[in-house]
């Protein structure tokens, strides 16, 4: 009797519980306290009897801008600008800012361009001849000015996409200062080390 009383209490706590039968499957479980899972709200494209046209979901005032959507410097925002590339990166290149596009680059570009933007990342390997991420040392690369890399890395180009909302305005343009550093490092000769620094350079 004891143990059967056991048995049951132990049912009954893991039905309520939510990890009863029902979890995990077409029911729902027993939610004896809710919290705020279930609300009263709209969710879009619903019906509402609140307004005229009977839509849950209303349009921006008009003549306002959400915050987000304003732009008060387009070159800055898209790279280009009256159909000109930004010629030249309008960040202040500093240690600060290039260690955020460094961050930004090996969070955002790496897993495909590598760390070194050589093209090798491990997207590319698994991917196969599909979809090969670029070499960004390349000659033709290096030529494009500031604008264009940073108006690719934010609406992408052929088979890559673009990072503009991944990514803010401010770290996509860090992370072209640091593509330049990858660029420079990469072609360097050794005359462009400090003579007293040479013999760390392998
Ligand atoms: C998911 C993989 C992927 C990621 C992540 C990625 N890229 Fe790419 N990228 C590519 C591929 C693939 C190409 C080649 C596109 C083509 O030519 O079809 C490319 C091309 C480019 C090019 C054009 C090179 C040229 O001269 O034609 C630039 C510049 C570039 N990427 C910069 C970036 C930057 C900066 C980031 C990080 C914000 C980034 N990419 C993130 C896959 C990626």
């Amino acid at each position: 009797m004891r143990l059967l009383t056991t048995f049951l209490l132990i049912a009954l706590a893991a039905g309520l519980s939510g990890c009863g039968p029902g979890a995990g499957k077409d029911t729902p479980p027993l939610w004896i306290i809710p919290d705020m899972k279930i609300q009263e709200k709209y969710k879009p494209q619903q019906e509402s009897p609140l307004f005229a046209d009977r839509s849950a979901s209303r349009r921006p005032v008009a003549g306002t801008i959400a915050r987000e959507g304003f732009v008060q410097d387009e070159g800055y925002h898209l790279g280009h600008s009256g159909g000109q590339y930004v010629g030249k990166n309008p960040l202040e290149l500093n240690q600060k800012t290039l260690l955020q596009g460094q961050k930004q680059f090996n969070i955002y570009c790496a897993p495909c361009h590598d760390r070194t933007a050589s093209g090798g990342g491990i997207v590319g390997k698994r991917a196969g001849a599909v979809f090969q991420p670029a070499n960004l040392h390349k000659q033709e690369t290096r030529d494009k000015n500031d604008g264009e890399l940073y108006s690719i890395a934010s609406d992408g180009r052929r088979t890559m996409m673009g990072y503009r909302n991944q990514v803010s305005d401010a770290d996509r343009w860090a992370i072209i200062g640091y593509l330049r550093v990858l660029q420079r490092a990469g072609g360097a000769k050794i005359e462009d080390v400090p003579e007293n620094l040479r013999a760390e350079v392998r």
